[in-house]
């Protein structure tokens, strides 16, 4: 039986543990989640980006699609690469658009995992803060979004980081679009505690593999090119931790680039609706393992002995194939 000076112990041990919690957060250190994920240890995960348009633009069909490529993968999660609504972000937490171009369209019961999500430019431009919201994961439980976190899944951890604000065109440009920039502002604290916290934890990390997702491109070959902010400021720091692969959306297209001069992979699957650019500029044709410019999806399959992943577009065609084991060996397929 409990007596008083138990409940006085648990008092006390319960303030240090909010003082703990506080102190933590206000160091803005990424905050750390782990997914559910099989009991061997493996993950398995599909990757869209781009994708929230109240159905249109084969959005829709695309869905369909992956709940039936899926169906007998047993998923563990989705990852989002960003821009989740179009065009402008959530007005705000009713924005029925949440309803519309997500809870609606990706009904496949494959598809019935949390969805990990990062903000897109397109997402700053509505309440951005509404995306964050636990009011939304209360609407449907399979969402998840944080400007930047860890997803620590044991032999792999996925570091999602907060692209948007990188990018000086958003700033030096502001009569195009208006951004919410509340808890970015001021941006140069905002950018090197990201970088601080991004660095930490990669060199604090012990996971087999290590997997960075942003919204921005660091290499594409397609409408938005390279971003030289991310290529200046945060590839450094993914190359010199062991980064296994970089995955964004943005450009809306499938692609594979293993730069000659970098040892990640640069993955883009921004393919989720809206597609067919029709720009493609890339020098290095050895550099380009895989580019489709139409709608499509990736999956990753994850174990302690490799990285699988396969591209599909909206039939379910599996259009490029591709997996790494531990270095030096690096097995290539198609
Ligand atoms: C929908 O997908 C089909 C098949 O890839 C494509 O031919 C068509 O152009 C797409 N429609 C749009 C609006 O992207």
């Amino acid at each position: 039986m409990a007596n008083k000076n138990d409940h006085q112990l648990m008092k006390l041990t319960l303030t240090i543990l909010v003082v703990m919690l506080v102190v933590d957060v206000s160091r803005g250190e990424f905050q750390r989640f782990q997914p559910s994920t099989k009991a061997d240890g493996s993950v398995t995960a599909l990757v869209i980006g781009d994708w929230g348009r109240k159905g249109e633009y084969n959005q829709s069909l695309l869905a369909r699609q992956m709940g039936v490529t899926t169906e007998k993968m047993d998923i563990d999660f989705v990852i989002s690469t960003g821009d989740n609504f179009y065009n402008d972000g959530l007005i705000d937490v009713n924005d029925p658009a949440f309803h519309q171009s997500f809870t609606d369209i990706y009904t496949a019961p494959s598809l019935q995992k949390t969805w990990y999500n990062v903000l897109g430019n397109h997402d700053y431009r509505g309440d951005a803060l509404a995306q964050l919201s636990p009011i939304l994961q209360a609407r449907d439980n399979r969402w998840f979004c944080m400007k930047s976190f860890i997803l620590d899944a044991d032999i792999v951890e996925f570091f999602f980081i907060d692209t948007t604000p990188f990018q000086d065109k958003y700033f030096t440009n502001p009569k195009d679009h208006v951004y919410d920039w509340r808890g970015v502002i001021p941006r140069e604290k905002y950018l090197s505690t990201l970088l601080q916290d991004l660095e930490s934890a990669l060199i604090e990390s012990n996971a087999k593999w290590k997997i960075v997702i942003g919204h921005h491109t660091i290499k594409s070959a397609s409408d938005h090119g390279n971003t030289q902010e991310l290529v200046d400021k945060v590839l450094p720091i993914l190359e010199a931790n062991g980064v296994d692969l970089y995955i964004n959306g943005h450009d809306h297209c499938l692609q594979h680039i293993a730069s000659s001069d970098s040892p990640l992979q640069f993955l883009t699957s921004g393919g989720g609706s809206k597609a067919w650019r029709g720009v493609y500029d890339w020098p290095n044709p050895k550099e380009m393992k895989f580019f489709y410019d139409g709608q499509g999806f990736m999956t990753l399959d994850i174990t302690h002995r490799q990285i699988g992943l396969n591209f599909y577009d909206i039939f379910g065609n599996n259009l490029h194939k591709w997996s790494v084991t531990p270095l030096p060996s690096i097995i290539s397929a198609i």
